[in-house]
């Protein structure tokens, strides 16, 4: 384990089952259809690429970029969003893919911009992980991997200050490791 994690709440074992089920779940709801996948990077991309490899189905994939946190463990509040789609999504099914459900800002962001501005009548959405404690957006996930406290986590994609994403597992950093 690395010597900044204090504890590991999810093991790789534990994700890689739960990311078939969500590939499982995700392709049954599909029934044959094809799906656009779009990851909100940085934070998912380890996620994205594990799920897409679990859903039966065709997909193609989008990106978006969207960060609220900037530096610290605390939200701005602030969203700022690009997304890249290199195709027309009206009319199709877009499954936007996060790491992390906190507030909800983020995501809610998301699915206004792919409703609102292109059109996007069937948005779903998948995060890993969901800490309902701390929503304040009215949004609930369709697909969710696991709850999680109000604690900050790190791994598996997750940052802190852009660091321990590459852990294979999802822990809690050692409180000595924030700021330093
Ligand atoms: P909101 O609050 O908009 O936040 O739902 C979603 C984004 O905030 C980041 N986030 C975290 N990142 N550990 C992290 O590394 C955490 O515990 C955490 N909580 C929120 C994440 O990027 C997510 O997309």
């Amino acid at each position: 384990m690395h010597r900044d994690i204090a504890e590991v709440l999810f093991s790789e074992e534990a994700i890689r089952q739960r990311v078939r089920e969500l590939g499982r779940a995700i392709s049954h709801d599909l029934a044959g259809r094809e799906a656009v996948v779009m990851a909100l990077l940085k934070g998912s991309v380890l996620f994205f690429s594990d799920l897409v490899r679990s859903i039966d189905a065709p997909v193609k994939v989008e990106f978006a970029w969207a960060s609220s946190y900037g530096k610290g463990t605390e939200s701005s509040g602030e969203v700022l969003l690009k997304v890249f789609p290199e195709e027309d999504l009206r009319g199709r099914m877009v499954v936007v893919v996060d790491d992390i459900l906190d507030t909800g800002r983020t995501l809610s962001a998301v699915v206004d911009r792919l409703r609102n501005e292109l059109g996007v009548t069937d948005v779903r959405t998948c995060v890993l992980l969901d800490k309902k404690a701390r929503r304040t957006a009215r949004i609930e996930a369709d697909y969710s991997g696991f709850p999680v406290d109000d604690v900050f986590v790190v791994g598996y994609g997750l940052d802190y200050a852009d660091r321990y994403r590459n852990l294979p597992y999802i822990g809690v950093l050692k409180p000595g490791c924030y700021g330093a």
